[in-house]
């Protein structure tokens, strides 16, 4: 093996090093992150205190990880990479994305709905709401029996596992579309979202000066044997943070009308969405 003669050429050395991997995918993706990681240090020549204060930094993310939070989700999603892998996967004809992050809040095993049901299992005020959909495939057919999986904020921001005033899987449910593709179901008005602040992560938004608040969305997991699962959220139109979303999560198709109706006060959502032909694959829940 070669011995080192400049910071340039610990690169070659190091690669050199990983040459035997036999998963060749992990040889690849290893490789290629040295890479770009040694150009980094070179291209910004980082002081040993900045590569100090980096690695601690790592071990804050991994410290601030546990049964109800996921930090180190967290950090890959104010980086915008989480937003990068999921357009990257789910790109459309128009090089958009119907899809979006799946974020740290999503429960497996939601209670199973009926038609029109209402997700709401806890009086806590706000603005009822009506949420129709239509389910369809890349040839707009309806699809029939897909699992329609929701869950979303309270009036106040919180997800049911960060506030004691809700009830256990309370704004969460699962729904099947018709034989028309359609699911309807009633709930209250989501309200926007502060991303967690109080770890690593929103030490580094307030560096940048970023504020931390998620515009107002409703998280979909939609899935059917036959179609890749579709993971993404419908924004409220009418929220200010569309274009600051700290996770980089909106894209036009996901921007939502949340119409209110003058004549009963109900907001009311209308949207489709569509699935890709594929393996039906669910992520591993972020929280138990
Ligand atoms: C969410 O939409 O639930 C979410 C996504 C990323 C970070 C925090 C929350
Ligand atoms: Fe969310």
């Amino acid at each position: 093996m070669a011995l080192i003669t400049s910071p340039e050429s610990i690169l070659d050395i190091a690669l050199a090093a990983m040459q035997s991997t036999e998963n060749q995918r992990l040889k690849t993706l290893i490789s290629s992150l040295t890479e770009h990681l040694h150009e980094f240090v070179l291209e910004n020549q980082l002081t040993e205190s900045e590569f100090e204060r980096a690695l601690q930094f790592i071990v804050g993310i991994g410290q601030a990880t546990g049964k109800n939070t996921n930090e180190v989700v967290l950090v890959a999603d104010i980086l915008g990479i989480s937003s990068l892998v999921s357009t990257i996967n789910n790109m459309d004809v128009d090089g958009g994305s119907y899809a979006a992050l799946l974020g740290p809040f999503w429960r497996k095993n939601a209670p199973l709905c009926n038609w029109g049901e209402s997700i709401s299992r806890v009086d806590l005020g706000g603005q009822p709401m009506e949420v129709h959909g239509l389910i369809l495939d890349e040839f707009k057919k309806p699809i029939a029996s897909a699992i329609v999986d929701v869950w979303h904020s309270s009036p106040s921001g919180f997800y049911e596992n960060q506030d004691r005033l809700q009830a256990d899987m309370n704004l969460r449910g699962r729904f099947k579309t018709n034989e028309n593709g359609e699911f309807f179901f009633r709930t209250i008005r989501p309200a926007g979202y502060p991303v967690p602040t109080n770890g690593p992560c929103g030490e580094l938004l307030r560096a940048q000066k970023r504020h931390p608040n998620r515009p107002a969305h409703i998280h979909f997991m939609i899935s059917k044997p036959g179609y890749k699962v579709l993971i993404t959220q419908v924004f409220d139109s009418s929220d200010e943070n569309l274009e600051s979303d700290p996770v980089f999560g909106v894209s036009r198709q996901l921007v939502g009308e949340y119409l209110t109706d003058d004549k009963t006060g109900i907001c009311k959502l209308n949207h489709s969405f569509v699935l890709q032909a594929g393996e039906m694959v669910f992520p591993a829940p972020p929280i138990p």
